[in-house]
């Protein structure tokens, strides 16, 4: 892993990959950031990394296959990172084709040119020969699985079953990575996640956005009952899995990754107000979400047994540490709110760029 592509590096995540990659990993070499700067990205989440020299940033769709190609010529990458996509359930609701084109056709087009590249004979057809220690990653989430009941977990031979536009989407592209894989022999690897928190995270998603609407004594809207489960994990750990997956992960395998760490979003709406000393009579209850999935849970044993991983921030003290977060850096969650971000590469790039 030296010469890396990440997509969607100027997203929440991705945002905090690219952090975390070039301070703990000396040895890599290039590490180029593809992103369409969506209204989900944000040149000022590697703000931290601009002045380091293997970062390069890459304005661009990861459906614009010529470009993709383009860059694979150019910087003759050994890793692919893909965590470019639309990511927001609600959003899915509103607009699925958007969901579609960018989860999955992004993911065809980015399979195709690391498969192109990455033959060591790309005109043989029947060959199954990549240089050597060339990975595809793709970056998905436990949403793939679908809703569970109260007990049980999934694990990675559990059969996909989505229900929002976004899981389904984000399903079709795992389709597709482990079409490859089995077809053409391509190195692949998927994570499937569970619901993160932490720096960076755009305030249309739970915890920022009841954080933010606390901070301004503005009602926090909780869908239906609030007895909806996730299992909450702090980006870092999941950083950590990504890293220890493309490092010692075996082949063509999937791997969970969760926090252990399940709570409502009742429980999260109440602890964010203890934490910031605020009343819970700003939570109000509103309609529920169409289709809303009950509960998510991961067995994560694959990963911890296999490949040593296991999180390191506890639900509280994470929290804890995102709520100080956004409390220490006001600007970045006005200009995300107000827009102003988006203002932001013109600024840096110059307005014709
Ligand atoms: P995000 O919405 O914060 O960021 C997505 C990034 O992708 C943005 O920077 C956006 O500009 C970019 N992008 C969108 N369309 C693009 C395109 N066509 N070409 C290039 N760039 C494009 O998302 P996130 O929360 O950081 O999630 C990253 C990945 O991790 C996603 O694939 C998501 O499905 C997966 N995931 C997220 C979670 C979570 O809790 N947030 C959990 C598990 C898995
Ligand atoms: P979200 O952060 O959108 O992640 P996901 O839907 O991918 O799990 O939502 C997390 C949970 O919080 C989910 O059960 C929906 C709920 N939720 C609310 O109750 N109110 C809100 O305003 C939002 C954004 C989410």
């Amino acid at each position: 892993m030296k010469r890396l592509l990440v997509t969607g590096g100027a997203g929440f995540i991705g945002s905090n990959f690219i952090q975390y990659v070039l301070k703990n990993r000396q040895d890599v070499e290039l590490l180029v950031n593809l992103d369409l700067l969506t209204y989900a990205g944000n040149l000022e989440n590697l703000l931290p990394v601009q002045g380091d020299r293997r970062y390069v940033f890459v304005r661009g769709d990861i459906r614009d296959r010529a470009l993709v190609r383009e860059l694979f010529d150019r910087w003759t990458f050994d890793t692919v990172v893909h965590f470019a996509a639309e990511s927001h359930v609600d959003r899915s609701l509103l607009e699925p084709e958007l969901f579609v084109s960018t989860n999955v056709l992004g993911t065809q087009s980015l399979l195709d040119a690391a498969r192109d590249h990455w033959k060591t004979e790309p005109g043989n057809k029947y060959s199954r020969a990549y240089r050597p220690g060339v990975v595809y990653l793709q970056v998905s989430t436990d949403e793939v699985y679908g809703a569970l009941g109260p007990t049980g977990f999934f694990t990675e031979t559990s059969p996909l079953s989505p229900n929002s536009p976004y899981s389904a989407s984000k399903a079709g592209a795992d389709m597709l990575v482990r079409a490859y894989g089995q077809s053409y022999g391509l190195p692949v690897n998927i994570t499937r996640c569970s619901n993160n928190y932490g720096p960076y995270q755009f305030p249309e998603k739970l915890i920022p956005l009841m954080l933010h609407n606390a901070l301004e004594d503005r009602p926090l809207p909780v869908y239906g009952d609030g007895r909806q489960i996730r299992d909450w994990l702090h980006v870092e750990d999941h950083c950590a899995a990504l890293l220890a997956v493309l490092e010692r992960g075996q082949r063509g395998e999937v791997y969970n990754v969760g926090g252990g760490s399940e709570r409502t979003n009742l429980q999260i709406v109440r602890l964010l107000l203890s934490q910031l000393g605020k009343s819970e009579d700003l939570i109000r209850h509103v309609p529920d979400r169409p289709g809303h999935d009950r509960r998510y849970a991961v067995d994560s044993d694959k990963l911890r047994a296999e490949l040593g991983w296991a999180p390191r921030h506890s639900f509280e003290q994470g929290l804890e540490e995102t709520v100080a977060w956004y409390l220490a850096n006001p600007g970045w969650v006005e200009r995300v709110v107000s827009g102003d971000y988006l203002a932001y590469y013109a600024k840096m790039y110059g307005p014709d760029a």
